[in-house]
């Protein structure tokens, strides 16, 4: 039989990156395209908050922007340090919080992207955070935030589910996220991994709470911090051809220029 235990999966780097890594290249693209078309600044800095594994944080810097990044878990962290040394690569890692983030320089680009924006609690979180990034922006730099929003008309369970091989290592994760709670604005999620490793078997699950957000709740964050504008919105197609408007589907990427001074 094999073992369950609850714990944080950001405690498990290896396999939150063995299941998430697929697309990484796409958004590296997608990235740099967006830079190209509406950024107005061609310095090479980036910044992500809430960094996790490093998968963008490599990325990147394979693709020659100098990288900075912070995140709350260290496990995470030690991982994305571990991943740059085996490449030859270098960036600036830092232990924090993405809504302080309290990091120095300042950035052509910022992005924060798989819905961890939604790990902030509350919309003085959430607002904090849009100051940060726009003190850190130069004029005309971007930051692209890709997030679910919610539908606070679905009452059913949201699940997704991923199977990823490596050798002889078998990882299958399912997420599963209950409906909304309109009122406290927040969604219960889990993740369940099941971890495959030649003939041993591990199930761990982890349990947290994300902010939802619908179009007009972000609108309104928005206005909140008016040096950033908003100037497209795609999907987590990362076509960079496909433009959507924000009320069009579920799956934003949310495109924002820091204004001038
Ligand atoms: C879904 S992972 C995304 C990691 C990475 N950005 C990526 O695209 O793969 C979410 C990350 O957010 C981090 N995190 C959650 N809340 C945070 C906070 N308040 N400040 C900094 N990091 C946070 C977690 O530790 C985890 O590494």
């Amino acid at each position: 039989m094999p073992t369950r235990t609850e714990i944080d999966w950001y405690d498990t780097p290896k396999w939150y990156d063995l299941v998430f890594d697929e697309d990484t290249p796409l958004e590296g693209h997608f990235l740099e395209a967006m830079v190209e078309r509406h950024g107005r600044s061609r310095g090479r800095r980036a910044l992500e908050p809430a960094c996790g594994s490093g998968r963008l944080v490599v990325e990147l810097a394979r693709r020659g922007w100098r990288v900075t990044g912070n995140d709350l878990s260290r496990p995470m962290l030690d991982h994305a340090r571990q991943r740059l040394r085996e490449e030859g690569l270098r960036a600036r890692l830092s232990h924090g919080d993405m809504a302080e983030l309290e990091v120095t320089g300042r950035y052509d680009l910022a992005h924060c992207l798989v819905s961890t924006f939604k790990y902030l609690p509350t919309d003085r979180a959430a607002a904090r955070h849009l100051q940060r990034i726009a003190d850190l922006l130069v004029p005309g730099g971007l930051y692209c935030l890709g997030f679910h929003l919610t539908d606070y008309g679905n009452l059913r369970f949201d699940r997704e589910r991923w199977v990823v091989h490596e050798g002889d290592t078998e990882v299958v994760c399912n997420i599963q996220a209950w409906p909304a709670d309109p009122r406290r604005r927040r969604e219960r999620m889990r993740s369940r991994m099941r971890v495959r490793e030649g003939a041993r078997v591990h199930e761990q699950e982890t349990h947290w709470w994300f902010r939802t957000w619908d179009a007009p709740q972000v609108r309104r964050l928005l206005r909140r911090e008016p040096r950033l504008e908003l100037v497209a919105v795609h999907d987590f197609r990362y076509d960079p051809d496909i433009e959507i408007q924000l009320d069009d589907g579920f799956d934003v990427l949310l495109v924002l220029r820091r204004a001038a001074d």
